[in-house]
C-alpha cells in the first residue's frame, strides 16, 4: 500500500451521468490518476476506482516475503512496472530486494547490501529461474555466471533476469510473460488467473495457492487497467485532437479490440497502426511544434519499409519461408493503437544473444548459456532461452514475445532484459538490426511518438 503515492485522481462522469460501475470498459464512469513522470504525465484509467482505493487482492500480501503485494513490482507510477531508477533510491532492506529482487540470493535470507541486487537496481530486472522441461530436444551445454551465485546453474534450474511487463492494458495482450509460460487455460483471461497464482507462490512465497475468487479478482482488476502517456513537459496529448492519454484507451480503443483482429499474415492487415494523433501529422499543421513531431514520427512508424530478414519465428532458418519480408513496425507491432502482435507470435530479434554487435545494448552483465540440440550436436548460445524452456524446442530459443508500445516513458529501461536504457537505443538498436536506414529526423520524430504512447 506503500507505492502508490502521489498524482491526482479525476473522476469523469461523462455520458449516462451515473456511478453505476461496470467491469467492461464505458464511458459511464471513468477514474483516472496521473503521476508525473521523467519527460510528462502518464495517466491510468478504470472504469472503477478499485486501483485509487489500493484495495483488493492485487494490494495485498499473500506471502511470507514482506511484500506490498504485486505492487512490490507493477507500480501505477512506474508504468505498472518498476524502474532502475526507482529502486536504486531504496535501502537494501527494501522487500523489493529480497529473494527474486536479487541477483543470487533464495528466499527467506534477508538482503543487506546494495550490491546483492545489480539487477533491479541498474536494470529494473526480476530474477526468474526456470528449468529445461522434460522431454526437450536439447540440453544445457556450458553456462557462464557473471554473478557468480553460490549455486551454479543447473539444466533444472537456470536463471534470468527480466524486466516486470506492465499489468495495465493486460485485455490487449495476446501472450502472457515474455517466453508465454502463463497461457495454460483456453482464454488470456484464465492464464491471467493462473499467472496471479503462481506470482503469489513465487514472487510472494505465498504458502498455498490464492482463491478463484481472488484470481478472477486480479485478472479483472487487470484487465480493466488503461495506461498511457498524457503529457509531455505542458502539451496535453489529449488535447488539440490528439487522442492520446488514457481515457481514450479504454473509451475507444478497447470496445474496438479482439484477438487477431489485425493479423499481417491474413488479407486487410493495414501496417498505419497508430491513428491516434492523425490530426497532427504532416498536412493537418498543428501549432506546436512537439505535437508535429509526434505526428511525423506516426507516420514513420506506419510507412517506413523495413525489410525483415533472418527473425527466427517469422523467416528464421527453422521457419517454413526464409524469404526476407517487406514489412513495417507494424509487420510484428500491429494490434491498433496499442502495439503488440494482435495474435500469438515468438520472435528472436537478437535481443537475447550475448553479443547484439548490432546494437549498442547492455548485456554484458548477464548470465549466458550454451544449448545443444540432442539429435543434431547443434549450438547456440543465448543469455535467456525465452520460449525455448516452454516448448523445450531447440529452434524455440531465444523467442521472446512482441511487446505492447503503451506507456513506454514512464517504464524505462527497455527490452525484456532492461538493455536499452532509452528509446533511443531502441530504436537504435531496430534500425541497426533491420538496416532501415533512419535519417537523424525520423530517428527523434520516431523517439517522439513513442515518448507520447
Ligand atoms: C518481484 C517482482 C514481481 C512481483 C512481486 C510481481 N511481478 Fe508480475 N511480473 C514480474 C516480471 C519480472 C514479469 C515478466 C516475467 C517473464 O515474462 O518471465 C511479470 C509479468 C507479469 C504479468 C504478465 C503481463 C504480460 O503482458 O504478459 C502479469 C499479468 C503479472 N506479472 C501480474 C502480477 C501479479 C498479479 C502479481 C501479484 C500476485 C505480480 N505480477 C507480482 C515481476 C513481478
Ligand atoms: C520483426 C518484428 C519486429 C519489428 C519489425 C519491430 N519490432 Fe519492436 N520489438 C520486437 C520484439 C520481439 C521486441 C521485444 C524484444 C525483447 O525484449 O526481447 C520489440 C521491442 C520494441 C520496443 C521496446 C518495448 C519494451 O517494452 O521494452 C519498442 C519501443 C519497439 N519494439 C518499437 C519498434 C519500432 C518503432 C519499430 C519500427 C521501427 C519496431 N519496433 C519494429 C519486434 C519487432
Amino acid at each position: 500500500m506503500k507505492r502508490l503515492i502521489g498524482g491526482s485522481i479525476v473522476l469523469l462522469l461523462a455520458g449516462l451521468g451515473t456511478a453505476t460501475l461496470s467491469s467492461a470498459p464505458t464511458r459511464a464512469t471513468v477514474v483516472t490518476n496521473s503521476d508525473a513522470d521523467a519527460i510528462g504525465t502518464t495517466e491510468t484509467a478504470a472504469p472503477n476506482n478499485a486501483f485509487s482505493q489500493q484495495t483488493g487482492p492485487f494490494f495485498k500480501d499473500f506471502g511470507t516475503l514482506g511484500r506490498f503485494g504485486c505492487e512490490e513490482c507493477h507500480v501505477e507510477r512506474l508504468g505498472w512496472s518498476v524502474t532502475a531508477t526507482a529502486a536504486s533510491g531504496l535501502p537494501a532492506s527494501d522487500p523489493l530486494f529480497v529473494f527474486d529482487g536479487s541477483d543470487c540470493l533464495p528466499p527467506g535470507v534477508p538482503n543487506t547490501s546494495a550490491s546483492n541486487s545489480i539487477e533491479m537496481r541498474n536494470f529494473g530486472n526480476t530474477r526468474i529461474e526456470l528449468g529445461i522441461p522434460q522431454g526437450a530436444d536439447f540440453g544445457l551445454a556450458g553456462s557462464s555466471d557473471p554473478f557468480a551465485c553460490p549455486t551454479a546453474p543447473t539444466a533444472s534450474n537456470l536463471r534470468m533476469y527480466r524486466r516486470p511487463l506492465p499489468v495495465a492494458n493486460a485485455s490487449f495482450i495476446a501472450n502472457v510473460m515474455w517466453d508465454g509460460r502463463e497461457e495454460v487455460t483456453p482464454t488470456i483471461f484464465g492464464d491471467l488467473k493462473h499467472q496471479a497464482n503462481t506470482a503469489e507462490l513465487i514472487h510472494a512465497q505465498a504458502t498455498s495457492s490464492i482463491s478463484d475468487a481472488d484470481q478472477t479478482s486480479i485478472a479483472s482488476f487487470q484487465t480493466n487497467l488503461f495506461a498511457a502517456q498524457v503529457k509531455i513537459g505542458n502539451l496535453k496529448l489529449d488535447a488539440r485532437g490528439g487522442n492520446g492519454g488514457a481515457v481514450f484507451l479504454m473509451t475507444a480503443v478497447a470496445p474496438a479490440f479482439s484477438l487477431g483482429m489485425n493479423d499481417p499474415s491474413k488479407p486487410g492487415f493495414n501496417p498505419a497502426v497508430f491513428t491516434i494523433y492523425q490530426s497532427w501529422e504532416p498536412g493537418r499543421t498543428p501549432s506546436n511544434a512537439q505535437a508535429a513531431a509526434i505526428g511525423r514520427g506516426e507516420v514513420v512508424f506506419n510507412t517506413k519499409l523495413i525489410r525483415i530478414a533472418s527473425v527466427p519465428g517469422l523467416n528464421g532458418p527453422h521457419d517454413a519461408s526464409t524469404a526476407p519480408i517487406s514489412g513495417f513496425c507494424g509487420s510484428c507491432h500491429n494490434t491498433p493503437n496499442v502495439g503488440s502482435h494482435s495474435t500469438s507470435l515468438f520472435v528472436d530479434i537478437g535481443v537475447t544473444s550475448p553479443s547484439p554487435t548490432l546494437g549498442n545494448l547492455d548485456v554484458g552483465h548477464l548470465p549466458i548459456y550454451w544449448f545443444m540440440e540432442t539429435t543434431t550436436g547443434n549450438t547456440t548460445v543465448v543469455t535467456d532461452p525465452g520460449r525455448g524452456l516452454v516448448t523445450g524446442k531447440f529452434i524455440d530459443i531465444g523467442k521472446t514475445k512482441v511487446p505492447g508500445l503503451r506507456n513506454l516513458a514512464a517504464r524505462p529501461p527497455y527490452f525484456h532484459n532492461g538493455s536499452a536504457p532509452d528509446l533511443t537505443t531502441v530504436v537504435d538498436y531496430h534500425d541497426r538490426r533491420f538496416s532501415i536506414g533512419f535519417s537523424a529526423q525520423e530517428k527523434s520524430d520516431l523517439v517522439a511518438f513513442l515518448q507520447a504512447l
